[in-house]
């Protein structure tokens, strides 16, 4: 098949209602906001902002937040909670101590604390996920910030709380038990030994504080460091009883200018996903355990455009910019395939966090007293939160592929789709990572009852992959809808050209049995 000068690759794509995944979990679309950079101060708080509400919050903001449908927020780190008193945070602002970030070498003023972060999140619909110190601090503290945020009150830090005007507790329900551990430029830096011993007894009492609560051990700061592996398995011996979950944090960069190999980065993160399942289940086995353990991907994302700039910032700087990165083009088909490959383990992934929100290496950036705007890699954000609850189905891709210098057989469609019990409407994700040509997409909706039409194609493609949106030309890069009317579904096959380079969100809606 022939458009113009370019050949059409097929690629098929088969659906079976039968064949589930597993149900989504809604903190999949997690987010993340670090006291780095310019993420809190002047990224969520500028209370001399003119659309700053009363309590400081740029009011732009929370609603590009709220577009991005965020349900969970870690936070305040990273590698700042390794060096964090919380009580700097709490209390009288006036009173609040000016201390040396030592993660970021910045000057951290405490203008902000959990308090403050926890109504910022009510503001956005979200909810916390709260990270502790386990690199400066230990089991006291990890009690203490427990009892203070959950804790009704009749106690040291409830009350505390209390007289700091937060009545009701937080209830603070996911909590992650430090931050990459495992690395040396982590601030009290430990053996799996060190930390697997630790992160059991801090669990261990935070949940006698309240039962309710879930906590993340720090799994490795990614599959490539050379402790992987003995790290998890180490850790989950010592503290397989009192975790629910075990961290993954990946990033990923296009220095050396490689776009085939760069769009291909997706499969690195599959395969570190299956390791660390590997991990838990292995020490589940070793343990006769019933118990089995999920997975948190709380760092997830591309960086490595700021990494230059970044040295060139004055030290121990109030909010500098640090890690701004300017998202292109392609990378938000990496970020489109990461969130593909999210979906594709959502049978064991039940937390995970795009790293990170505002400012920092984010979706959303804004500039001092002046306009927010959206990076490349907001798109395919929104669209996997908004349109990716459901179940995903196990759905069967037969594509072209291709070698880079990584990877082999690297599919040319990356492909998922989810599927909505309630209103029965399906939703595919796709990626065509070809650079020159088209696609053509052949559906089978199998054991699907009933008729169904293709309502929308969003499509984000650019023949650019170093395109990019600024603040003054935010809308360089964006998602459009194709025409779709003359696209039909019959006896559940139907055919779409998917273009060379893009992101595509498919939606098929269930026609409702009158108007059939
Ligand atoms: O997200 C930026 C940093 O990346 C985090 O602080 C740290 O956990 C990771 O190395």
């Amino acid at each position: 098949m022939k458009k113009e000068n370019v050949e059409f690759k097929r690629s098929k794509l088969i659906l079976d209602k039968d064949y589930q995944i597993g149900k989504v979990d809604k903190r999949l679309f997690g987010s993340f906001i670090e006291h780095l950079g310019r993420a809190v101060y002047e990224g969520i708080y500028e209370p001399d902002h003119p659309l700053a509400d009363k309590d400081g919050f740029r009011k732009d903001v929370i609603e590009l937040v709220k577009e991005l449908n965020v349900p969970i927020v870690r936070y305040p780190g990273g590698n700042f909670v390794s060096g964090y008193n919380w009580e700097d945070g709490i209390g009288p602002r006036e009173k609040r101590a000016r201390r040396l970030d030592l993660a970021w070498h910045s000057t951290e003023t405490n203008q902000v604390g959990i308090n403050e972060f926890v109504e910022w999140t009510k503001k956005v619909n979200s909810s916390v996920m709260l990270s502790i110190n386990l690199g400066t601090r230990g089991i006291d503290d990890a009690r203490n910030i427990v009892e203070y945020c959950n804790h009704p009150s009749g106690s040291y830090w409830s009350d505390l709380r209390i007289s700091h005007g937060y009545k009701q507790p937080h209830n603070i329900k996911v909590w992650c038990l430090g931050n990459e551990m495992d690395g040396p430029w982590q601030i009290g830096h430990k053996t799996a030994y060190e930390y697997g011993r630790i992160a059991n007894e801090a669990a261990k009492v935070m949940k006698w504080v309240d039962p309710s609560i879930e906590v993340v051990a720090a799994g490795s700061s990614g599959w490539h460091m050379p402790t992987f592996g003995e790290w998890e398995s180490t850790v989950l011996d010592l503290a397989y009883e009192n975790i629910d979950y075990v961290s993954l944090h990946a990033y990923y960069g296009n220095q050396e200018n490689d776009t085939p190999n760069f769009v291909a980065k997706s499969l690195d993160m599959e395969n570190f996903i299956r390791s660390v399942v590997s991990a838990c289940d292995y020490v589940k086995g070793k343990k006769h355990s019933s118990k089995t353990i999920n997975l948190s991907f709380d760092e997830w994302n591309v960086w490595f455009h700021s990494h230059e700039e970044d040295k060139k910032v004055e030290p121990w700087s109030v909010a500098p910019h640090l890690l701004e990165d300017i998202y292109d083009f392609e990378d938000a088909l990496l970020v489109g395939s990461m969130l593909i490959t999210l979906l594709r383990h959502a049978d064991r992934i039940k937390i995970a966090a795009l790293a990170q929100l505002v400012n920092v290496i984010a979706p959303i950036m804004t500039v001092k007293g002046g306009k927010s705007w959206k990076q490349t890699i907001f798109y395919p954000f929104k669209h996997a939160s908004n349109y990716g609850r459901g179940t995903v189905l196990n759905t069967i891709v037969d594509s072209p592929k291709y070698d880079s210098k990584d990877f082999s057989d690297v599919p040319v469609l990356d492909s998922t789709a989810v599927f909505e019990e309630e209103s029965g409407n399906i939703t595919i994700f796709a990626v065509n990572r070809d650079q020159k040509n088209d696609l053509l997409l052949e559906g089978d909706l199998r054991g699907f009852d009933g008729k169904y039409k293709i309502i929308d194609h969003i499509i984000m493609q650019n023949d650019d992959p170093k395109a990019s949106n600024t603040v003054n030309n935010p809308d360089n890069v964006v998602p459009k809808s194709a025409k779709v009317n003359d696209v039909t579904v019959k006896d559940g096959k139907f055919s779409l050209p998917i273009p060379k380079f893009s992101w595509n969100v498919i939606r098929i809606e269930k026609l409702n049995p009158t108007f059939q």
